[in-house]
């Protein structure tokens, strides 16, 4: 039988930090579905559809992802999916009250499903879409941050077109 996990997240976009757990995740179980919440009441800077078709082509030739929006209780989610854990990235201290917090909930939800956590490499225990997001935004340097589909999205995003540092 196929090991199968729900790694959720709004993926507002995808950075190298997700990837990395992806990556991390696809060691343990055979299937990985990426749930990309889609969430009207939150603003974010990509819709769904764009933020699941840039995971879709950055792990288009990746056996064993697939790649989702959904709304509502992640707990329905994960059991319409048939899968019994949910996977979560966890990078500092500051991570833990959060997700400890949503990992119980989810537990009082649906006690047969376990939330996993995985660390991702050092180098990324900064990063996160929103920081991804403003640097982009003020012209600073993402390389080695975010996949280049990204980089190139965001470019489309912004005025500036361009994520490169520049100097006055
Ligand atoms: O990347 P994020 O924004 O930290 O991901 C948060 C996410 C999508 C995992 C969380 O908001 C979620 O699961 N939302 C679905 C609604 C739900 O199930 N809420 C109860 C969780 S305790």
């Amino acid at each position: 039988m196929k090991k199968r996990a729900v790694y959720p997240g709004s993926f507002d976009p995808i950075t190298n930090g997700h990837v990395d757990i992806i990556q991390r995740g696809l060691k343990i179980f055979d299937e990985l579905v990426i749930a990309v919440l889609k969430n009207p009441k939150k603003d974010t800077l990509f819709s769904s559809d764009e933020r699941v078709d840039m995971i879709r082509t950055i792990f288009k030739e990746t056996p064993g992802v697939s790649v989702t929006a959904f709304h509502g209780l992640l707990t329905d989610f994960a059991r319409k999916n048939e899968a019994n854990v949910v996977i979560r990235g966890l990078r500092a201290i500051s991570d833990f009250e959060y997700e400890f917090q949503m990992a119980l909930m989810n537990r009082k939800l649906h006690p047969e499903m376990e939330t996993f956590f995985l660390m991702p490499n050092l180098k990324y225990s900064f990063l996160s879409s929103n920081l991804v997001k403003e640097v982009f935004s003020l012209r600073g340097c993402l390389e080695g941050l975010v996949p280049a589909q990204v980089e190139t999205r965001l470019r489309d995003k912004f005025p500036h077109k361009t994520g490169l540092a520049v100097k006055d």
